[in-house]
This record gives C-alpha cells, sequence and structure tokens, in this order.
C-alpha cells in the first residue's frame, strides 16, 4: 500500500493522464498481474511470441515502435532491442520500472503520449456538458520514414476504458460516451493502416464469462462492434481465474493477432 502510494506520487505523469484515470489504470494492471501471474503467463508469452515471428517479415531493422508498452509483461524488449538499431516504447504513462529497465538499453527510448491524441481535449471537453467529445485523427510517426516495424500491444480495447469510465463519473450521456469509444477504436485501426513499416496488431476482442465446468455461459463484445483484418493467430486469455472474483465464474479474454495488418487488410 505504501508502496503504491509511493509509486502514484512519484511516477512521471501528465496532469491531464492522471486527472483522467491513466495512472490509476495502470497501477491497477500490475496489482492485477502480481494476483493472477501464473493465468497470464501463457497470453503474455503468445504475445512476445507473435512479436518475434512478425519481426521476420521486417526487411531493414531501422526503427520499431511499442504501442502501449506499459509494464512491458507481454513486449520481448531483448529481442527487439538486439534486432533494431532504435526501439521507441510508446504509453501514456510509463511505469518507474521500465525507467530502470530500459537504462540497460542505449537504443531503447520512452516517448509518453496519449496515442489517441484526444485526451487533453477530453479533459477540457468534460467540464461542460454540452461541448462536443473530440474525434480522434492520431498521427504520431505516421511521417517518419525510418520506422520499419509497429506494434499495438494489447492496447486497443483499453483505448476506451479509461476515458470512459471517466466520462461515466461526469455524467455524460451513455450513448455520446459508446459513440465516442467506438471512434477511438475504429480510429486507432486507421491509424495503425496509415502508419510506415510492418504493422502488427495483438488485441482482446471479447470477454468470455466461463462457468466451472468450462463452458463459456455469456460473451461480451469490448471492441464496441468494430471487425478486425483477417487474424493470423487467436488464443484465449485467462484474465480472472475462478475463485479470484467469484467461486462459479472465470472470466477469460478472447486475443487475436493480426501479424502484418497492411498486407492482409482489405477493408473492414
Ligand atoms: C493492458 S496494457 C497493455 C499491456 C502492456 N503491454 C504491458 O505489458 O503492461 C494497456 C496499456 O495501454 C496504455 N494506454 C491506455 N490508453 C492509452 C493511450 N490513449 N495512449 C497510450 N497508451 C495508452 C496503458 O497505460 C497500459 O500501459
Amino acid at each position: 500500500m505504501i508502496l503504491e502510494l509511493f509509486e502514484y506520487l512519484t511516477t512521471p505523469c501528465s496532469w491531464t493522464a492522471r486527472k483522467l484515470g491513466y495512472l490509476n489504470g495502470q497501477l491497477g494492471i500490475k496489482v492485477r498481474h502480481r494476483q493472477c501471474r501464473q493465468a497470464w503467463k501463457e497470453h503474455l508469452e503468445r504475445t512476445k511470441q507473435a512479436i518475434r515471428t512478425a519481426v521476420l517479415d521486417c526487411s531493414q531493422r531501422r526503427k520499431a515502435v511499442v504501442l502501449g508498452s506499459g509494464l512491458l509483461l507481454d513486449v520481448p524488449l531483448a529481442d527487439l532491442a538486439a534486432s533494431f538499431d532504435q526501439v521507441i516504447l510508446v504509453d501514456v504513462v510509463h511505469p518507474l520500472s521500465v525507467y530502470l529497465t530500459t537504462l540497460r538499453y542505449r537504443n531503447v527510448k520512452l516517448v509518453r503520449a496519449d496515442v489517441t491524441e484526444t485526451a487533453v481535449e477530453l479533459a477540457e471537453a468534460a467540464k461542460d456538458p454540452h461541448k462536443p467529445l473530440p474525434h480522434a485523427e492520431p498521427q504520431l510517426f505516421c511521417d517518419d520514414p525510418l520506422v520499419d516495424y509497429v506494434v499495438s500491444v494489447n492496447l486497443l480495447s483499453q483505448l476506451p476504458y479509461v476515458p470512459a469510465y471517466y466520462l461515466e463519473k461526469k455524467s455524460r450521456p451513455e450513448s455520446e460516451v459508446d459513440a465516442y469509444a467506438r471512434d477511438l477504436i475504429k480510429s486507432h485501426l486507421d491509424y495503425l493502416k496509415r502508419l510506415p513499416g510492418v504493422v502488427t496488431l495483438i488485441t482482446d476482442v471479447e470477454k468470455l464469462k466461463v462457468n466451472r465446468a468450462g463452458d463459456v455461459v455469456e460473451q461480451f463484445d469490448i471492441l464496441y462492434g468494430a471487425s478486425l483484418p483477417e487474424k493470423t493467430e487467436e488464443w484465449t486469455w485467462e484474465h480472472v481465474p475462478l475463485n479470484h472474483l467469484s467461486p462459479e465464474f472465470a472470466y477469460h479474454r478472447h486475443v487475436c493477432a493480426v501479424q502484418n495488418l497492411k498486407v492482409l487488410s482489405t477493408e473492414y
């Protein structure tokens, strides 16, 4: 508890990210990982492996960009740093542990950024219930000719999570929050297609409620109706194991990986 408070107070973070709840969100992921370490292991390893495989498609290896690098639980950082001239880790908040880890690498750089590029406008709009919510049109790295690889790593479904919670606290109508969430997801998918280099998308797409017998009893779309380009791999992430929240139900995530999104994508 004291350590978490220390981390909350000392983690470098913009005022907007702190206010909207991104820092709290990330501290929450750290706690859940500690509690569910064994259950998450396979998902994290499969994510790393999907990235290693995707990198094989890169004919040049100058700059790699990791969107949603977070705690680096699912990022094969040592492999990326060995393969590329430069690795750029992008997150709205980089945890203290990541500042320390990256000191070991001379070619790894941290970029603290909101990849939707709407957070500042959102915080402003949330003050006035009559102000429209922003539209996302991210540009970060789109014009960087040195970028040979980009991965959006377990980020897509998280994009609306913190803002939607914040807007609900501000009593924004559900229909407006849902429209904003849909826009964030769609804009991120469009953004990935505009980025240079080989682009990989790894994301959970559904939340599954699973009974003690292992049957899926309910499914929830967590991408607000968006469909993905053709996936190259899929797996189940034991996100909340049995007996963690309930003795009756576990909650799993259906995860998809699209190895080289621009090659496979037609219209979606
Ligand atoms: C589920 S975690 C992804 C797992 C992460 N790769 C790890 O190993 O911890 C989602 C990450 O996305 C980041 N994130 C959420 N919204 C973001 C945004 N708008 N811009 C940049 N990063 C964001 C969070 O801070 C968090 O670190």
